[in-house]
């Protein structure tokens, strides 16, 4: 493995949690470089679940050590529930399994407050964002008025900041918003008082992480979000504050790009989306609502119907070339095991502007919301599937829809996944 970039390759909840964890069994370090606790992570391990914010998926394994890089946004307070949550339920979260950069910047309290606020001022025009702070706080750090992990281990210059900056957050909070403005005092002892407790797991992330590549170690990058939410490249302004996919480890790891062996996109083998903005496999229909059915579709951290639909080639070859995927993993294969014919979009009509088969992803916002996918279609296989780990097991029509989904995203389809458990995998055989 050496060194593997895990990112989801659709518009997140691609099963990346669930992966990553499998994955992480042959890794030595797994980390986090960009979003926030605007992620939910899902792993299942025997009777019990994990939905993961902030802590890498590796976090399971005991023996791994997890690294929450300077490029996360990371909530003080949400960071500190998972690790007593996780430690409750006999998870080992010690300095030995978890490091926190010191860069990261912190989500306050007036992140939140400020990204429900614009949300509801943006009306119609809203993202349906998590509510969780990221935008504002990514705002921050570009304005260079952001507070950091390692102000908040200083409670002198912690005071000192937080009241310039909370200065500025309550004008804009009371005169733009008219909401009641954040108390400085209140929101410093709660905030100090965590920063005691994280300190210990504070360090130079970057590095750490460097030191381990040096040593020979396997570091899993683990993606949160999907290539089409990436600030730059997804379908902008519908998309999350940072960069998602592998060109977001340079940065937010503090990790050198060019010693990144590999890419490993993560995939359903439908489409869901949450929040707001262009999807052009979007299924209103009942079968659209079946998919959310089957495949329990609902937000793993808000809890929100998840909007679902059918393969989108068209998308997924660009995401794949964008992040130079050198495999895909699909997930949630046995969703599909209940619809007798199973479509996949392979190419866009632009009727506005007289284009007829469109095979390359339009840049522009605007042409997205106006195409028209093209599907063509599969028998289904009608069968249960959730018990098969073999390949060869697989009914011939999901072998068929397998081969001929890989052959229009031309990348290896490396692992299958037939169920939310670690064991409910068939591998391919192709290049891990
Ligand atoms: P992530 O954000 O990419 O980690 O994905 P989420 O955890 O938000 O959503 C994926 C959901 O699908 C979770 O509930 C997983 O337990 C579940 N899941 C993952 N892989 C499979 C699969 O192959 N089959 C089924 N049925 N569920 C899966
Ligand atoms: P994981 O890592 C799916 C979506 C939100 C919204 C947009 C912006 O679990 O795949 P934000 O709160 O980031 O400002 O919201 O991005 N979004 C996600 N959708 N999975 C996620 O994470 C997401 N994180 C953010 O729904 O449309
Ligand atoms: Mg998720």
């Amino acid at each position: 493995m050496a060194t593997l970039s895990v990112f989801g390759a659709q518009w997140g909840d691609e099963g990346k949690g669930k992966i990553i964890d499998l994955l992480a069994a042959q890794a030595d370090v797994v980390v986090r470089y960009q979003g926030g606790a605007n992620a939910g992570h899902t792993v299942v391990v025997g009777e019990d679940k994990f939905v993961l914010h902030l802590i890498p998926s590796g976090i399971l394994h005991g023996n791994k050590l997890n690294v929450i890089g300077n490029g996360v946004a990371v909530d003080p307070v949400v960071l500190l529930e998972e690790m007593d949550g996780l430690v409750a339920r006999g998870i080992d979260v010690g300095r030995d399994s978890l490091r926190l950069s010191a860069s990261a910047h912190i989500i306050l309290d007036m992140h939140k407050v400020i990204d429900n606020l614009s949300e509801r001022f943006l009306g119609a025009g809203r993202i349906g964002t998590t509510g969780r702070g990221i935008g504002p706080c990514y705002a921050d750090k570009a304005a260079r008025t952001g507070l950091r992990v390692m102000d908040l281990l200083d409670p002198d210059r912690f005071r000192v900041r937080l009241r310039a900056t909370l200065a500025e957050k309550n004008a804009w909070i009371e005169k733009v918003h008219g909401h009641a403005p954040l108390g400085v005092d209140e929101l410093y002892d709660r905030y100090a008082s965590v920063g005691q407790r994280l300190a210990p797991f504070v360090d130079d992330t970057g590095a750490l992480v460097r030191r381990a590549w040096k040593e020979g170690k396997e570091i899993l990058f683990e993606g949160a979000q999907g290539a089409m939410l990436d600030i730059d490249h997804g379908t902008y302004p519908y998309v999350t504050s940072s960069c998602t996919g592998v060109g977001g480890i340079g940065a937010g790891a503090g990790f050198p790009p060019q010693a990144i062996d590999r890419a490993l996109g993560i995939a359903k083998a439908y489409c869901t989306r949450v929040g707001e903005g262009p999807f052009p496999t979007e299924d209103h229909g009942p079968e659209g609502q079946r998919i959310r059915d089957m495949g329990h579709e609902y937000g793993a951290t808000t809890g929100r119907p998840r909007r679902c639909g059918w393969f989108d080639a068209v998308a997924m070859r660009y995401a794949l070339e964008l992040n130079g995927a050198s495999g895909v993993v699909m997930t949630k294969l046995d969703i599909l095991s209940d619809f007798d014919e199973i479509r996949v979009a392979t190419s866009y009509d632009i009727p506005t502007v007289g284009l007829e088969k469109v095979s390359e992803y339009p840049a522009s916002l605007a042409r997205l919301d106006e195409v028209v996918p093209r599907y063509e279609s599969r028998p289904g296989w009608m069968a249960d599937i959730t018990g098969v780990r073999q390949y060869e097991g697989l009914p011939q029509a999901a072998r068929d829809y397998v081969e001929w989904v890989e052959e229009l995203i031309a990348v290896p389809i490396v692992m299958l996944s037939v169920g939310p458990e670690r064991d409910q995998v068939i591998p391919r055989g192709k290049n891990d």
